[in-house]
């Protein structure tokens, strides 16, 4: 038992290493979306919103986001969406596309949150559709503000604290190991919420599109 206890403990900065040379080699050609069309639709759908009304805009861009990336990105319905608890902050969000290598959700808060990013196995690429985010890193003592058609680029292993105001809206991209990225988005509902219906319903949709993406061949 401790034998097979320490051999797994070395072997895990092998693994790690794998999975990291994986993330620069191999993993990106398995990416589909664009950070930079993404960008360009949100801000096409934005000049066409001087208003700022966050479903208008979700849903003139959800449209052009599966004319962009035909048979990848889920209708946008207001019945899939679900809380996330995870870094002290609380949001929202509905699953657009997720697979093993990426995810595209709308995430945000209708009444405001604070907290840390986590570290990600995955580049984040959050670009703002209503309202605003502010982030630092430790040492910034003046906050990074992105408002809407800003994109807030997180790169890998990176962190900072983060915070949302009332009706703030984003598209969210992730590339990178995105299974990695889980228990930062379940575990606070297991250690702290403790509610479990807003647990099935994430491991459900993720479950859902995850292996309907495989079965198609988009890793
Ligand atoms: C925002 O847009 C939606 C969809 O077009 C509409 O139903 C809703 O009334 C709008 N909200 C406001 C505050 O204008």
């Amino acid at each position: 038992m401790l034998h097979s206890i320490s051999s797994l403990l070395l072997l895990l900065p092998v693994i790690y290493y794998a999975f990291d040379q994986l993330f620069h080699t191999w993993l990106p050609t398995n990416y589909k979306f664009d950070k930079v069309v993404l960008q360009q639709l949100v801000q096409e759908t934005l000049a066409n919103n001087p208003g700022g009304n966050a479903t208008a805009i979700m849903m003139e861009l959800t449209p052009k986001l599966q004319e962009a990336y035909p048979g990848l990105v889920n209708d946008l319905t207001f019945d899939e969406w679900f809380y996330n608890n995870a870094g002290g902050a609380m949001g929202q969000m509905t699953i657009l596309h997720a697979s093993i290598s990426e995810y595209l959700i709308f995430f945000g808060t209708a009444v405001g949150t604070e907290g840390h990013t986590g570290v990600h196995f995955a580049d984040d690429y959050f670009t703002i559709l209503t309202g605003e985010q502010r982030a630092a890193y430790p040492g910034s003592l003046e906050p990074e503000i992105y408002r809407p058609g800003d994109q807030h680029h997180l790169p890998k292993g990176h962190v900072k604290q983060y915070m949302m105001p009332g009706q703030s809206f984003a598209l969210e991209l992730a590339q990178g190991w995105i299974p990695a990225m889980l228990p930062f988005g379940l575990l606070d509902t297991l250690s702290s919420t403790l509610d479990f219906h807003t647990f099935y319903l994430t491991s459900y949709y993720t479950a859902r599109d995850m292996i309907k993406n495989l079965l198609r061949g988009k890793f």
